[in-house]
This record gives C-alpha cells, sequence and structure tokens, in this order.
C-alpha cells in the first residue's frame, strides 16, 4: 500500500488515465487533475473512486495547489494539443512539484532526437519532452522519467489498417525493417505503480516502458491473425510521409526515420518493464481483446471510402 495522496495529471487521457485506474484498483488515494472536472471522464474517475479537480497545466499556482498534500506526482503533456507550450506546461509541473515538496514525481518525457542522431534528426514532440527532462534534472524535485515506446492503441486511430480495391487491409509508416517498440498504453499505469512503489531504486533514472518490440511486418501478421484478415505493412518513406496533409506529419514522419536510423533496439527496456509488469500484455494479446474495436473503427473506414 502506497501512503497517502497521489496526484495523477492527464488522468482523463491515455497514460494518465491507465495510471489513475491502477492505483484506484489497487486501492491507493488518487486525486485527479483535469480541466473540465464535469465532464464524463471526469464523472467516470469520481465514480471509480478519485477525487477530480479542476486545473490547467499552464496555471503553476493551480497546480501547486493540486499537489497540496500529495506525496506522489504523475505528470504527462500533451504536444499534440499545445504544440511548443508543452515544455512551459512540463516545467510548470515540476516547479509547482518544488513548491509543494512531492516526495516522488513521475514524468514521462522522452529522448533528444538530436542527441540519438547524432545532430541529424529533430522531432519537434522529442525535443520538447527532453528539454522538460533536463529542467527537472536540473532542480532538486526527486523524479523518474518515462519514456513509453509507441502505443498498440495507435492502430485504432492514426494507423487504423485501411482496406484497398481486393479488400486487403493496409497500413503504412516509415519504419522500414527495423522493430518498432510498442506497448498497450492502458498497462503504463501498472509500471508507474511499480516505480513509485520503488521509488529510492528509480530516482533520477530513466525507465524505457516497452512491452515488446516487431517488424511493420510482424504487426500485420499477428494483427491478421488476430482479425481474421489478411493486413498488410507498407513503407512509406518519411519525405514522403512528411507530406501528408495533416498537421505533424512531418513531425511523426522524423520520429519514424529516428527509430527506423538511430533506435535499432529496446531490449534492455523490454526485460526492466516485464521485470516491472510481469504479465504486460503481447501485441498478439492486445489485439487479440481488441477484435471487436477494430472491426468497428474498420468498418466505418470502409462505409466512408
Ligand atoms: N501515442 C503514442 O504512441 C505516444 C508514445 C509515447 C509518448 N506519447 C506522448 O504522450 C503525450 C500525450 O499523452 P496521452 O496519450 O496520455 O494524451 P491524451 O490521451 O491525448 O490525453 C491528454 C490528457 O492531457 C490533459 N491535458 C491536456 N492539456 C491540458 C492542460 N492544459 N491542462 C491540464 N490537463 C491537460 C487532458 O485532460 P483534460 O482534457 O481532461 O483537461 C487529457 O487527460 C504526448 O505528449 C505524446 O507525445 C505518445
Amino acid at each position: 500500500m502506497l501512503d497517502g495522496i497521489t496526484l495523477v495529471t492527464g488522468a482523463t487521457g491515455a497514460q494518465g488515465g491507465s495510471v489513475a485506474r491502477r492505483l484506484l484498483a489497487s486501492r491507493q488515494k488518487v486525486r485527479a487533475l483535469t480541466r473540465r472536472a464535469n465532464s464524463r471522464a471526469g464523472c467516470l474517475l469520481r465514480e471509480q473512486g478519485a477525487e477530480v479537480i479542476a486545473g490547467d497545466l499552464a496555471d503553476v499556482g493551480a497546480l501547486a495547489r493540486a499537489m497540496n498534500g500529495c506525496r506522489r506526482v504523475f505528470g504527462v503533456t500533451s504536444f499534440w494539443e499545445h504544440f511548443g507550450t508543452e515544455t512551459v506546461h512540463g516545467k510548470n509541473l515540476v516547479d509547482a512539484a518544488r513548491e509543494a515538496h512531492v516526495e516522488h514525481l513521475v514524468l514521462s518525457t522522452l529522448p533528444s532526437s538530436r542527441r540519438l542522431s547524432g545532430g541529424t534528426i529533430s522531432v519537434p514532440h522529442f525535443e520538447s519532452k527532453a528539454e522538460i527532462e533536463q529542467y527537472a534534472r536540473a532542480s532538486d524535485v526527486p523524479t523518474t522519467f518515462t519514456h513509453l515506446a509507441f502505443y498498440f492503441e495507435n492502430f485504432l486511430d492514426y494507423f487504423v489498417p485501411e482496406p484497398d480495391e481486393h479488400g486487403l487491409l493496409h497500413f503504412g509508416f516509415p519504419q522500414g525493417d527495423t522493430p518498432l517498440a510498442g506497448l498497450a498504453v492502458e498497462e503504463a499505469g501498472a509500471v508507474v505503480e511499480a516505480l513509485f512503489r520503488e521509488r529510492g531504486r528509480f530516482l533520477g533514472k530513466v525507465v524505457g516502458v516497452v512491452s515488446e518490440e516487431l517488424r511493420g511486418d510482424q504487426y500485420a501478421y499477428l494483427l491478421g491473425q488476430a482479425l481474421g484478415r489478411e493486413v498488410r505493412y507498407d513503407h512509406i518513406p518519411a519525405e514522403v510521409y512528411a507530406e501528408l496533409p495533416f498537421p505533424g506529419a512531418d513531425d511523426l514522419a522524423a520520429m519514424f526515420d529516428l527509430n527506423r536510423r538511430f533506435v535499432l533496439t529496446r531490449a534492455d527496456d523490454i526485460a526492466l518493464t516485464r521485470s516491472l509488469h510481469p504479465t504486460m500484455a503481447t501485441f498478439s494479446t492486445w489485439a487479440r481483446a481488441q477484435r471487436p474495436r477494430f472491426e468497428d473503427v474498420i468498418a466505418k473506414r470502409t462505409k466512408r471510402d
């Protein structure tokens, strides 16, 4: 049992939601931060036993008040909603944690793409989180950093397999044949809970949260097995992907290019993650459990076309 209250930011979203649900399931006291305390997600968290409070990551005073009386904080920032402002939000989390004398901040960040690539690739949503990480390291706030891999759940929104004219399902990104590290983000909460429990061991450390790493064709094969339909992976060159008509396509293209050329394996992260959460779902287990959701999103795409 972890004593005291844990503030979970992003509690209505993927990472924070997973942390909040996991801590509540372990009968921990959770204070959940959201901008809209009476939204459907906020009400659901309240029903599940969380204390739900309104606050914005842009407001450092509100964050410090939210952390008042909390021993631990899970912090996550949203690049895709705020882009450049994400860095300010992350620094606010660190400043508020210092002001509230929080004993342990677990902060979701990512490595510097420039450092990993010897200065050749810059991925904005990695750089902003690397800057937050550097800021936290320079502070005296006791912090652990989590680096989550690609969510398997992305196959249900950003990378839904689309049928071609023969009915074969395809998805694609600029990953070539390099394995792509992934995890079911719903399970990240179990790893974060383990980090809170083993605070001393992980202070100042980076924990890569990864379930397994698979090539694109392996994801396709396993998804096909789960759906009972053939699924194919197509490598899309980064320069082609970067020109796709949606905001952030160039950022994602750079991220895959970084992974393809400079992150050849995350075997050590897989071993550590599995030691902290031995029953973490593999892609195959996760995809089989998600079959109804896949059928639903694929049917919607098929109708739309
Ligand atoms: N997708 C991936 O594969 C992947 C992998 C690794 C890392 N990431 C990183 O994960 C981050 C996003 O995390 P997620 O997937 O958990 O996000 P998400 O599901 O989109 O949810 C975003 C959460 O942030 C909260 N939020 C946003 N702006 C806020 C603000 N100004 N003040 C207070 N709360 C705010 C939202 O709460 P309310 O709306 O209720 O206020 C919501 O709970 C991104 O920065 C991304 O780069 C993603």
